[in-house]
């Protein structure tokens, strides 16, 4: 095996992102002007009928809107999945409600059979995300919500171009939110996007994304005047960011092609490897993965082994990361705040303590993909002989 450099993520920027950044520069307006408007309509656009989407500083910012919006806060509670980013459950908190962790299925997907029994009377909310853009099960957790009267809460992150059943993750529930860090499907910097299927709630958000105020710059007839009926922040994406958006959204289709031929080879090399489980939900129940990486956890011989595996295969050259290295409620913040009971999250655990995600950006190719299967047989055969 030759030697190569292969990092984990990199964004992929081109001279369209540079010139369209110079040509917001050259104009009047570098925020809440015509570039974020378009990409919104552009967004919307891609994830197909019934999406309204709003521009946000990032997807935190995002998933704070959504549950202060809902009126959710302090003496309520909502039902959160254990093995996600903490931004899904710190969204929770910093409006004053309690986060009530359960665990996923081995795929890394909320486990609707445990939602129904983590209900109370004071459940408002439930919080899924699509792991590491596979589909969750959305019909059955629609299902629960709908029984129960709770709002549904898509954190799609990593899912941009995830489909159940032919539509855009997203638009199963009544909030969802997507970020543009830069390692994600596409990038803008810092950002994110509020995605709602009720017009009404989404132009709400909208509002108090930007202070609350009832007629943005564009809308005010007389410059300068305008009143403000709510509360509100400052969430919103500027023009530059926006603009760079607009043309990483332009190759979408691209990038989700170049995933998928990656994960397929990678996922082609690792088969015939003994104690790897490949976590990929793609083609079953109508399901279409974004393939945002392809995370492998090691079983049997090679449990104990995950750090070793790492520092090898990134002594090879192969960038590696681990999503999530805890389960949120094992966190320090949130072990000081509620009981941690580890029986409680097997699944979430396994993949923690025992996943490797590998890369299968865009920015790699199919040699790419066959070192990192061979590099990772190499050393999973050594370590369990
Ligand atoms: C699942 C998930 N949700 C939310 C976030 C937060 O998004 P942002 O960094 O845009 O605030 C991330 C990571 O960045 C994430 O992985």
């Amino acid at each position: 095996m030759g030697e190569r450099k292969i990092p984990f993520g990199k964004p992929w920027i081109t001279d369209a992102e540079r010139e369209a950044v110079l040509a917001v520069l050259a104009g009047d307006v570098l925020t809440h002007g015509p570039q974020a408007k378009a990409f919104e309509t552009e967004f919307a656009a891609f994830m197909g009928a019934g999406a309204h989407a709003v521009t946000m500083s990032s997807g935190m910012a995002a998933l704070h809107m959504a549950y202060w919006q809902f009126g959710i806060g302090p003496g309520d509670e909502v039902i959160v999945t254990a093995q996600t980013h903490v931004a899904t459950a710190h969204a929770v908190e910093v409006v004053g409600a309690k986060c009530v962790f359960v665990d996923c299925q081995p795929d890394g997907n909320i486990d609707p059979t445990l939602i129904e029994a983590a209900i109370t009377p004071k459940t408002r909310a439930i919080g899924i995300v699509h792991f590491l853009g596979m589909p969750c099960d959305m019909p059955a957790v629609m299902a629960i919500a709908q029984r129960h009267g709770l709002k549904v809460i898509e954190d799609c992150a990593l899912a941009i171009g995830t489909r159940l059943q032919g539509r855009h993750a997203g638009l199963f529930g009544d909030a969802a939110i997507f970020s543009f860090y830069p390692v994600k499907h596409i990038t803008t910097g810092d950002g994110g996007m509020f995605v709602s299927r009720h017009k009404d709630f989404a132009d709400t958000v909208a509002k108090a994304r930007a202070f609350g105020v009832d007629r943005s710059f564009s809308e005010r007839t007389v410059p300068g005047m305008y009143d403000v009926p709510t509360l509100g922040l400052n969430y919103r994406l500027s023009d530059l960011n926006s603009a760079i958006g607009r043309k990483q959204l332009e190759r979408i289709a691209t990038i989700l092609d170049r995933r998928r031929a990656n994960f397929a080879a990678l996922k082609a090399g690792l088969a015939g490897a003994a104690h790897l489980t490949v976590l990929d939900s793609d083609g079953a129940n109508g399901a279409i993965n974004s393939h945002y990486c392809l995370t492998v956890v090691l079983d049997g011989p090679l449990a104990g082994h995950r750090n070793e595996v790492v520092r090898q295969l990134n002594a090879q050259g192969v960038g590696t990361s681990v999503y999530y290295p805890h389960p949120v409620p094992r966190l320090a913040y949130y072990q000081g705040k509620y009981p941690y009971d580890p029986a409680k999250f097997p699944q979430a655990s396994r993949i923690s303590d025992q996943s490797i995600a590998l890369p299968v950006g865009p920015h790699l190719e199919s040699a790419d993909m066959n070192y990192i299967a061979e590099s990772v047989v190499h050393i999973t055969r050594a370590l369990s002989s």
